[in-house]
């Protein structure tokens, strides 16, 4: 890890009858992936959109690269460096990955776009990340995966110099996911600074170099991953100690009535011969 890239400090902010963000500390250095984690509701993309001007902080200080920084909206963090690859895809189907990649932005040639040169440069992207995909194909047709991939590309694009994912597995398979890990561990190396949200505790484990845990918009603090257990961290977002032995009595009596009974039930490929009572 090295120095800080990135602080916020004392975040506040409110929507409509929410204190969404109470008084946030967070810090980000070059090399470092650092996970953000927090039960759903405790604030941590809010966190991000404040970061990257998608909302505005109510108080509290943002300090990028040694500079008092506000981003008023994401064009200005994309230009400064800081991008998010959001939860939601955010891809026009209809268009090609080239065009999705540089949309709003497209190179041109005197009045026309410049088709060629905007291909040309989306395989680049695609090189330095070791994927394969064709930038002519509509989006529509890559698999939800791929598709995640072409938003890493497209934050690359702009030059990041810390970049978020927003539990950017959610939607991958195992073999994604493993891709994924190869181009953080990448921009690790190149010195970005990364943020991390996911859930997945193995991930955690995995990817990142510290965490920091939020809960009911508060911060709760920050830990070295490989010096804290699955049980710590747990612990911080929940606010109590969680036992992980399982129960060995019901607290319902053994002869109340079954209200509810369900037996060989199939949808899809995922429930297959559920029973439960
Ligand atoms: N635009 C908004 N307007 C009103 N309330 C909002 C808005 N965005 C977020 N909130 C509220 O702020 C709180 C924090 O939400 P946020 O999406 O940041 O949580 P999160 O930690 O990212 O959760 P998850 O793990 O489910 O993604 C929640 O109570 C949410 O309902
Ligand atoms: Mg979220």
């Amino acid at each position: 890890m090295g120095e800080v890239i990135l602080t916020m400090k004392d975040i506040d902010k409110s929507f409509p009858g929410v204190h969404a963000l109470d008084h946030v500390n967070f810090e980000v250095k070059r090399g470092e992936v650092h996970a953000l984690m927090g039960e759903n509701g405790a604030g941590k993309s809010t966190l991000m959109k404040v970061l990257t001007g998608i909302y505005q902080k109510d108080s509290g200080s943002i300090v990028y690269k040694g500079q008092e920084t506000e981003f008023h909206n994401t064009r200005e963090a994309q230009d400064a460096g800081v991008v998010i690859v959001h939860q939601e895809l955010n891809m026009v189907g209809d268009l090609t990955v080239a065009q999705n990649i540089f949309i709003g932005r497209e190179p041109k040639k005197g009045f026309r776009i410049d088709d060629k040169k905007m291909i040309e440069d989306s395989k680049k992207l695609f090189q330095d990340l070791n994927i394969e995909i064709n930038p002519k194909e509509k989006m529509k047709n890559l698999t939800v995966g791929k598709q995640q991939m072409c938003e890493i590309a497209k934050a690359i694009s702009h030059k990041a110099e810390v970049i978020i994912f927003d539990e950017p597995s959610a939607a991958l398979t195992e073999k994604e996911i493993a891709d994924l890990f190869e181009i953080i561990r990448d921009l690790r190396k190149k010195n970005l600074g990364i943020v991390y949200i996911s859930h997945r505790m193995d991930e955690i484990k995995t990817i990142t170099d510290r965490v920091t845990v939020m809960r009911d918009g508060g911060y709760v603090g920050t830990l070295i991953t490989k010096d804290s257990t699955k049980e710590d961290i747990i612990n911080m977002m929940v606010g109590r100690v969680i036992y992980e032995d399982p129960k060995q009595e019901s607290a319902v009596p053994a002869d109340a009535p079954v209200v509810l009974k369900v037996e060989h039930l199939n949808a899809g490929k995922m429930v297959q011969d559920v029973a439960l009572s």
